[in-house]
């Protein structure tokens, strides 16, 4: 058997499997929306938010860096669907949170997170 044989071998059941995870991929939403979606939705009057002017608020945490976040708001692990989650309906992962349900919709919630991710 050829050394390129064996090298075939190995590698087709990677790639009959995608070759990996995709949790990788950058979340699907439009990072630039997201930017505009945030200022008009206010979340800068709680958050400190790179990147938007006028966003300095201190209710909530800073946002700066958030992408590399282990945990968001402590609880959830740091995925960009669970950050979604998080910002259309904080309530549900945490009854007790200060952040408001603020009728985020889901497209809305993909862009917003998209451009949060942006933020290493
Ligand atoms: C009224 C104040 C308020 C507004 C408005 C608000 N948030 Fe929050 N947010 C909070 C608070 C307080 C927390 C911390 C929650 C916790 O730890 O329980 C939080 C947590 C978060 C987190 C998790 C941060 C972390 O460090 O884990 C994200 C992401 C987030 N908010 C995004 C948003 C987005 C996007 C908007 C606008 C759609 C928004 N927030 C609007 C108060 C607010």
């Amino acid at each position: 058997m050829t050394a390129r044989s064996v090298c075939f071998l190995l590698l087709a059941p990677l790639l009959a499997t995608g070759c990996g995870s995709d949790e990788a991929a950058p979340p699907p939403g439009d990072p630039e929306k997201g930017r505009a979606i945030i200022r008009a939705y206010g979340c800068g009057s709680c958050h400190v938010i790179p990147g938007i002017p006028g966003a300095d608020g201190r209710t909530g945490p800073s946002l700066e860096r958030i992408a590399k976040r282990v945990y968001l708001a402590g609880v959830l692990p740091n995925t960009p669907d669970d950050m979604a989650r998080w910002i259309r309906e904080p309530e549900t992962v945490d009854p007790r949170t200060a952040m408001p349900n603020m009728g985020v919709s889901e497209s809305d919630a993909r862009d917003i997170t998209a451009y949060l991710y942006t933020r290493k």
